[in-house]
């Protein structure tokens, strides 16, 4: 699974072969240069959504459901989730957090029809009580809710399950437990798949300690000076770029 937030980028992603395409409520950070996810708005990610689905052919489109748009009640989870849907194509959504804490608006959601990627670990939408992005599951009691929430996430009917920043051996317990896919990002190699954020695989983001498979800043630096210098020297636009 690999982030995408519009029409080209999912284009190649679809082409390449990613099962799933996440509209993540990471746009807020990695495309509107937000300090965390908080800001993020259900127009905004309808948007984004839209977008992603024109480029999405044959991967599934899961959108992220943003901050405020399943916490309040179960019917408005899933009015914003039915939008994911009806407005931009999305083919589930994914949201952050326990049964505990959005059992109904799971199951309100499921209801409808709507497949649903659970999240648990370090859950951005969060950061403000864990007291920044930092590592979740680290001591026994952690542990133990973590596989906890997991179970519950599953038996609520979850399809998929998203594992992020949590220590490998218990990615891989709860891997064990659940019946469903884990899909891990920096929660090691026994999930059964593995999500990043595009800007950070290609070198474009700001996440440290993420493998990158591209150095996209460097070309596209390359690309935008180029331009400043051949425009500033004269040398471009030439005869063969202009119209007859
Ligand atoms: O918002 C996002 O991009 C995510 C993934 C990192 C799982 O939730």
């Amino acid at each position: 699974m690999l982030t995408a937030y519009d029409y080209p980028s999912a284009k190649i992603l679809d082409e390449c072969g990613v099962d799933i395409i996440l509209v993540g409520d990471s746009c807020g950070m990695v495309v509107m240069g937000c300090p965390d996810t908080l800001s993020v708005t259900m127009d905004e990610m309808v948007h984004h959504t839209r977008m992603v689905s024109r480029g999405v052919k044959n991967s599934l489109l899961v959108a992220d459901m943003p901050f405020l748009s399943y916490q309040i009640s179960p019917q408005e989870a899933l009015r914003n989730a039915g939008r994911f849907l009806a407005e931009s194509g999305a083919n589930a959504v994914k949201l952050e957090g326990s049964v505990d804490k959005f059992g109904e608006s799971i199951s309100a959601i499921l209801r409808a029809g709507i497949p649903v990627m659970g999240h648990i670990g370090m859950t951005p939408q969060s950061v403000n009580q864990f007291g920044g992005f930092k590592v979740q599951g680290r001591g026994p009691e952690s542990r133990a809710r973590l596989r906890e929430e997991a179970r519950g996430l599953e038996d609520a009917g979850c399809f998929a399950l998203v594992l992020e920043c949590i220590p490998a051996d218990l990615a891989a317990e709860i891997t064990a437990d659940v019946s469903i896919p884990t899909i891990g990002i920096g929660a090691g190699p026994s999930c059964d798949g593995q999500v990043l954020v595009l800007h950070d695989i290609l070198g474009w983001g700001t996440t440290r300690f993420c493998k990158t498979f591209g150095d996209v800043r460097s070309l596209m630096q390359d690309a935008c000076a180029g331009f400043v210098e051949e425009v500033k020297a004269g040398k471009f636009p030439t005869k063969e770029h202009e119209f007859k």
